[in-house]
């Protein structure tokens, strides 16, 4: 057993007990519920609370607010739908700050007419310069929730409903069932009302409390194998210590097909490119990606700048291939072990993530406000770029074995598929090949295995 030194076998130790622990995790959620979980945030939920403030003749006026309580997730435009089902024959007289998207089989009334009269109403938010009369506090974003991280001051949005045909008491109310969010694709999964204790407000003075006449919650949760089947990002890797670039694994997130599917991507030089983009599908929102080998619409690249005594220093890009995507308030969320001595970070926003005590190694980076939190369509604009400087801790670093590359990437809270282990950048003359050959089995399947258990 001569080729496994002393030290590759304790990286290699590291490496798989953390993906045991995590596989561990991963366990010991799954198999108690089938909600959704994400690791690196385990608590991040979406909730939307109705606080009754008011009986009507036939019914209550509700303000519903729904809030954004993950980290790195957020909804961005085209914005959030909510939809849910009614108990009984519930109708709603009117709303303020959003809008259903159907009317639906008013005919039984006469005179006034409800705003919505449908058993499963759909609602949207309202668009920015709405007039101030028919707004409400956070309403009116055009359905954007950012993460709580992010911009907590913008991570809730509010509307008011009016509802007819419905209870008047807090012992007649049925609590409308069968809640959907939508971003607007799908992904969200939604548990029951549950009624809660009322909530309480303070006056803009802070002298008086009110509360609601009744209160509930529900709680929505999100799952990316729910999403989509494909992945949307891809990772990859250089070093100054060695000349190859290592590019994100062929076929990431779909195949050049020119004989099946000539349209399926965009040559950066053909001269249709214009018209592609404004062509068919723009309604869809389909991705219209530029043609790579990855055809992912989103490739995060890892470069191993430099090495000084006590520090080094990564540069981090980040490079949008989508012609019909703008994306705003984008983040990143990354895990590698050196994150507890991160220096210095130029460019971008960086807050530390501890879902587990005393594990400090993730942290989530995002764009400065009006400098670079928008990352712009596909072109040569199409990038955002930041470098990092971490202090070295002696008992931990080194450029062995791709300690220096990242374990995990999330772009917008979606998993960036990795190039595999044994292909990363080596130092010259490492010996180390042999040895992740052997071990890469292993490690990929707990790699896979955390996988389809975080996002199961
Ligand atoms: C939703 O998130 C909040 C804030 O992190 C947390 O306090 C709450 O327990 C979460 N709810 C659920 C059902 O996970
Ligand atoms: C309904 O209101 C009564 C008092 O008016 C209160 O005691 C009771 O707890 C309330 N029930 C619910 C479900 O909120
Ligand atoms: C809940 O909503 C889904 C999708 O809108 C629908 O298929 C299902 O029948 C609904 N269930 C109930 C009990 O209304
Ligand atoms: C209901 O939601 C509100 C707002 O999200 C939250 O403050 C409150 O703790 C929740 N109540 C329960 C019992 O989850
Ligand atoms: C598809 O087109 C690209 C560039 O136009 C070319 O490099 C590639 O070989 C083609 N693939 C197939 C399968 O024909
Ligand atoms: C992205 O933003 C630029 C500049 O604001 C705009 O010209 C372009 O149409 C936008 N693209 C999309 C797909 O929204
Ligand atoms: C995690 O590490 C960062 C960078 O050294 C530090 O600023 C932060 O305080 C640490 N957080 C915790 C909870 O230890
Ligand atoms: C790195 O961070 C850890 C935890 O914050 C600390 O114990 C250690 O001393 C730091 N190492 C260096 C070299 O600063
Ligand atoms: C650089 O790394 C690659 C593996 O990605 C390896 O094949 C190559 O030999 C390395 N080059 C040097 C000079 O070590």
């Amino acid at each position: 057993m001569g080729f496994l030194s002393s030290s590759a076998s304790g990286s290699i130790t590291m490496r798989s007990s953390f993906a045991v622990l995590l596989v561990l995790l991963a366990f010991s959620s799954t198999f108690t519920s089938t909600e959704a979980y994400d690791a690196l945030d385990p608590t991040g939920n979406i909730t939307i609370k109705w606080d009754v403030l008011s009986w009507t003749p036939d019914g209550y006026v509700a303000t519903v607010t729904m809030y954004n309580f993950q980290q790195y997730r957020h909804i961005q435009a085209p914005g959030w739908t909510l939809g849910w089902t009614w108990a009984k024959k519930e109708v709603i007289w009117s709303m303020v700050g959003a809008q259903t998207t159907d009317q639906g089989d008013c005919s039984r009334f006469k005179g006034n007419i409800p705003h919505c009269c449908r058993k499963d109403p759909t609602v949207v938010d309202l668009l920015p310069g709405t007039p101030y009369n028919q707004q409400i506090a956070n309403c009116c974003k055009g359905g954007v929730l950012n993460s709580w991280v992010q911009d907590p001051s913008n991570a809730a949005s509010s509307f008011q409903v009016s509802v007819g045909a419905a209870g008047t008491t807090n012992k007649t109310v049925r609590l409308p069932k069968n809640f959907t969010l939508k971003a607007p694709g799908p992904g969200y999964t939604c548990g029951p009302a549950k009624i809660v204790r009322p909530s309480k407000f303070v006056t803009a003075d802070k002298r008086r409390v009110t509360q609601a006449l009744m209160t509930w919650n529900i709680t929505c949760t999100y799952s990316q194998f729910l999403a989509q089947k494909t992945p949307t990002c891809c990772v990859s890797l250089s070093s100054f210590y060695n000349d190859t670039i290592v590019n994100c694994p062929t076929c990431t997130c779909g195949c050049q097909n020119n004989i099946t599917d000539p349209g399926s991507c965009v040559d950066p030089e053909s001269p249709y490119l214009a018209s592609a983009v404004a062509g068919p599908g723009k309604s869809t929102n389909a991705p219209l990606v530029q043609c790579t080998s990855h055809m992912c619409p989103v490739r995060v690249h890892w470069h191993v700048k430099l090495n000084y005594k006590d520090y080094w220093r990564v540069k981090v890009t980040i490079t949008n291939f989508n012609y019909r995507m703008n994306y705003t308030q984008w983040n990143l969320v990354v895990q590698h072990p050196n994150f507890d001595n991160l220096t210095q970070l130029f460019s971008f926003q960086y807050k530390p993530l501890t879902p587990y005590a005393g594990l400090n190694d993730t942290a989530m980076l995002w764009g400065v406000k009006f400098y670079n939190d928008l990352l712009t369509q596909a072109g040569p604009l199409g990038n955002v770029q930041s470098e990092l400087l971490f202090r070295k801790d002696k008992s931990t670093f080194t450029f062995e074995k791709g300690w220096a590359f990242p374990r995990r990437i999330y772009f917008n809270g979606d998993n960036c598929v990795m190039p595999p282990p044994d292909a990363y950048p080596w130092l010259p003359n490492a010996g180390s090949k042999l040895i992740t050959s052997l071990l890469r089995p292993a490690f990929t399947i707990l790699a896979s295995l955390v996988f389809l258990l975080a996002f199961a």
